[in-house]
């Protein structure tokens, strides 16, 4: 059988993104011999050209190190202050700056030039996430004739956001140059068909690209999962136990409602609060009753536009504290630091909301997580994002619209006095669909798919 190899910015350990990827990769990773390629979160003078073998957990895992040139106008600037805020539909937040594009192809560029002398030649290579467009182009030029499969973490941009992007049309050739493009949602697929098919001529005149030809790429929607079941024994483990009495303890009978979240302008926090804000404000009957929690810690603080989030997320809470907190009672908790896997376990059990409400979002795992965590006798109930590709999946949430806080703040209402038959009847749906959507079947499809047994190991390009 043809050996996988999983190739990412992050390998697995190295960092908050990792844990359920991995976990899912795991398995398939031991029995086929393959390995995980990435970056090492190392930034050295001088990276060698060949990439350090290591174990993580019981993972073999190829990595590289990065200059601090490349790391600023790679992962800092070309993927994070263009790539990331384009695709998620925030061109305000956008600094576009073209010459980054040259640091991106250059990381690139090193990638496939230190994984090409450990590939055979039918490894199958799955490449993720949008660090990564150029790697099956680059690895071509260098006469890789594998399969190689490529899988966007986050939404894919509507044309006019993509059109912003400088490159844009280098960068859907590259897409081009992969065997197979999952997307997590339907709407994604709609939205790069749309790209596909209208490719618009003002965006192709002086580009030496007339348009591109999408003939032998697959482009299909594999909507990643969790492991909900994991989940719930993990809301039974003895340290989840600890942090639901610690936080009962403190509660003492309010209601929890409760966001978990790496603090990025994508996640719609201010909105979030603000929603919070309002129900406090029209209802007064749940002052005193009710607590929100906030987890949200740090991320890509290097780049302004995260900072600007944070201090805006300071402001409001802020702002809300002051109004309605009393000598003897918090509105809320709001805590900028990242928890383990068990303690947040036991924070989504325990919560009677589970508040999910990004602007835009590729999936959220988070909106998994709470369903597969609940107690089956006395499960709280999902507020999600009709933007959250997760949307497409759980009918049976409230779901909103973030940008309309008081649609969330009586969405919140609704939740808070939900009674217990609806909420079982709700929660036994989201949970069916959660099982369904698990991850080990999702890298299982996309992989079939990738490289079905007929095709495997025969080089298609
Ligand atoms: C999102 C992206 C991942 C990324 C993660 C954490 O989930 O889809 O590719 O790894 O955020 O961001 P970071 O910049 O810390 O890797």
């Amino acid at each position: 059988m043809s050996r996988i190899i999983i190739v990412s910015n992050r390998t697995p350990g190295k960092g908050p993104a990792a844990g359920g990827l991995a976990v899912a990769l795991r398995d398939t990773l031991a029995a086929r011999e393959g390995f995980w390629f990435g970056w090492s979160g190392k930034l050295v003078d001088e990276p060698s050209p060949k990439a350090k073998f290591d174990s993580i957990d019981g993972l073999s895992v190829a990595q590289v190190d990065l200059t601090r040139e490349d790391y600023q106008a790679y992962y800092a600037g070309f993927s994070n202050s263009i790539l990331w805020p384009s695709f998620h539909l925030r061109l305000d937040l956008a600094t576009i700056e073209a010459h980054w594009y040259e640091g991106y192809r250059r990381v690139n560029t090193q990638f496939a030039r230190a994984l090409l002398p450990l590939l055979k030649p039918d490894d199958i290579i799955w490449v993720h996430d949008y660090h990564l467009i150029p790697l099956a182009s680059e690895l071509r030029q260098l006469g890789a004739r594998n399969r190689i499969g490529f899988y966007l973490h986050i939404p894919f941009p509507t044309s006019d956001a993509l059109y912003a992007i400088p490159h844009h049309q280098e960068l859907m050739r590259d897409l081009s140059r992969y065997d197979l493009v999952g997307m997590q949602a339907n709407r994604d697929v709609t939205a790069f068909t749309e790209f596909a098919e209208h490719q618009a001529p003002s965006t192709l005149a002086g580009s030496p690209l007339k348009s591109v030809d999408f003939g032998r790429t697959e482009v299909a929607a594999f909507p990643i999962g969790s492991d909900p079941d994991a989940f719930a024994r993990l809301a039974a483990s003895p340290a989840a136990i600890k942090m639901i009495k610690r936080m009962e303890r403190s509660l003492n009978g309010q209601q929890l409602i409760l966001g978990v979240d790496r603090l990025d302008y994508s996640k719609g926090l201010p909105q979030r609060v603000e929603a919070y804000e309002k129900l406090l404000a029209n209802n007064t009957r749940f002052r005193r009753e009710v607590h929100m929690l906030q987890v949200a810690p740090p991320s890509r603080d290097s780049i302004k536009e995260y900072k600007q989030t944070s201090d805006e997320l300071d402001a409001i809470c802020g702002r809300v504290m002051g109004r309605f907190a009393e000598p003897d009672w918090q509105p809320l908790t709001y805590v900028k630091r990242a928890y383990g896997q068990p303690s947040l376990a036991g924070l989504y059990r325990l919560a009677r909301v589970g508040l999910v409400t990004p602007l835009r979002d590729g999936m959220n795992l988070v909106a998994h997580e709470y369903i597969g965590a609940q107690d089956p006798a006395d499960p709280g109930v999902l507020i999600l994002s009709r933007f959250a590709g997760a949307a497409e999946i759980f009918e049976d949430a409230i779901l909103v619209n973030p940008f309309d806080t008081d649609e969330t703040a009586e969405a919140l209402r609704m939740a808070l006095d939900m009674d217990l038959p609806e909420r079982q009847r709700r929660w036994q749906r989201l949970m069916k669909a959660a099982k369904k959507h698990n991850v080990e079947d999702w890298s299982k499809a996309f992989l079939d798919r990738l490289a079905p047994a007929s095709t495997a190991g025969t080089g298609t390009r």
